[in-house]
């Protein structure tokens, strides 16, 4: 009850807000609004998208650090993996690399070399499949190595693609 009240009040406010922003007035506030809004939603869709591969993979090695490793949940995080992969190749659209000025670590090799950048997406995609067939049979040191395997993927693709703030 208490919800289908308030959703038109939000609504509202959304709309005045709205309005507020169109009549004019403060330009210079209009203008540095709309620059901290103009980030297109995929740069937050796919920034999202690689922090969940991020925990994804370090669930892996935490697992596998353990004494009796968990491989139903290693075979879980590895078909995440595979499907958020899937995902990258449609995660950069034109005009949103570092160039750009938005906060991105997407250098501009991306669009330079897309077939590359493909390929280097289909090793993460076939690496995590084979990940993910793997852990259910339970062989620790075969599932390590193909976790690293599948972690060199991650590297490969950093290495020439991303941004290193980290130097
Ligand atoms: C095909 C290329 C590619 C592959 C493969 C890849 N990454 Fe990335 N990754 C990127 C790019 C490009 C960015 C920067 C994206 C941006 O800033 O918009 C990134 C960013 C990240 C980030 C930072 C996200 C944030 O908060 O901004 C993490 C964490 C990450 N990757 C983890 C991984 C892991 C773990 C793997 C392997 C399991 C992996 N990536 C595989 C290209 C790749």
């Amino acid at each position: 009850m208490l919800r289908l009240t308030l959703r038109p009040l939000l609504l509202a406010a959304t709309l005045m807000t709205g309005l507020a922003a169109c009549s004019g007035g403060d330009t210079s506030e209009t203008a540095a609004t709309k620059a901290a809004g103009e980030a297109p939603p995929i740069l937050k869709e796919r920034e999202e998208n690689f922090e969940a591969i991020g925990k994804a993979f370090k669930a892996v090695r935490g697992q596998l650090d353990a004494d009796a490793p968990d491989f139903a949940l290693i075979a879980a995080s590895a078909t995440d993996i595979n499907t958020r992969a899937q995902a990258i190749p449609n995660h950069f659209p034109a005009g949103t690399s570092t160039a750009d000025g938005f906060k991105t670590e997407a250098l501009p090799a991306i669009w330079e070399k897309p077939e590359e950048f493909k390929a280097a997406a289909q090793k993460l995609i076939d690496e995590s499949a084979k990940l993910a067939s793997l852990a259910p049979g339970g062989d620790k040191a075969a599932v390590a190595a193909q976790a690293m395997a599948m972690g060199g993927t991650c590297k490969g693709c950093h290495d020439k693609f991303r941004l290193d703030d980290e130097k």
